[in-house]
């Protein structure tokens, strides 16, 4: 019998548990934030870390930053459960510094795991945490809102970088530049 996504994707879960993943960050946090969303999605949206409200909750995406992301899903006619939300690092870090380098690498065999299971169109990186390792030396600044094309195991992947939520927070230019590259989104897949 195939085995769901979902069972699939609570093994990545374990998997994280069992192998004390990050166990510094663990041991600080509340919840391991995996993800949350339609598993048949043809979007997945990949932010930095989860924050107080995230770890709070269990769920990305739930806080200020969480609440521009439904405005921007709702702008481009959609709403949470048409995409698959999830985080490159998936316990808070302390303070909401920056995920540290180590803790990226950490955690990227699982995201890539999370990918095969969910099998996207189009990975949304939001901010340059999320962004660097699917497009290394690329500058946010010159290639936000562009797909490009990346070999992803034995297929390719489409990667749609945009600026992270937080960062349009309190910059309307910034928020627009979000919202506009959002846009876009829909008719990248239309044309895949
Ligand atoms: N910022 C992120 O990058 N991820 C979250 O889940 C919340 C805020």
């Amino acid at each position: 019998m195939v085995e769901s996504k979902q069972a699939q994707l609570d093994r990545v879960r374990t998997d994280i548990l069992e192998k004390n993943i990050c166990s510094e960050l663990a041991a600080q946090a509340t919840n391991l934030v995996m993800g949350d969303g339609n598993l048949n999605a043809d979007i997945v949206l990949i932010g930095e870390a989860p924050g107080k409200n995230e770890d709070e909750q269990g769920l990305p995406f739930v806080g200020a930053a969480g609440k521009f992301l439904n405005e921007m899903l709702a702008a481009a006619n959609m709403v949470r459960s048409d995409v698959y939300i999830t985080n490159i690092v998936k316990y808070r870090p302390p303070n909401n510094r920056d995920p540290l380098p180590e803790e990226k690498k950490a955690f990227w065999p699982y995201l890539l795991k999370q990918l095969q299971i969910i099998q996207p169109k189009v990975v949304i990186t939001l901010g340059r945490h999320s962004m660097e390792y699917f497009l290394p030396d690329m500058k946010i600044s010159q290639v936000h809102g562009q797909p490009k094309r990346i070999h992803f195991g034995e297929g390719r992947l489409v990667v749609i970088p945009l600026y992270h939520p937080a960062a349009a927070l309190y910059n309307g230019a910034m928020r627009q530049t979000l919202i506009d590259d959002f846009l876009q989104v829909p008719r990248i897949i239309e044309k895949l």
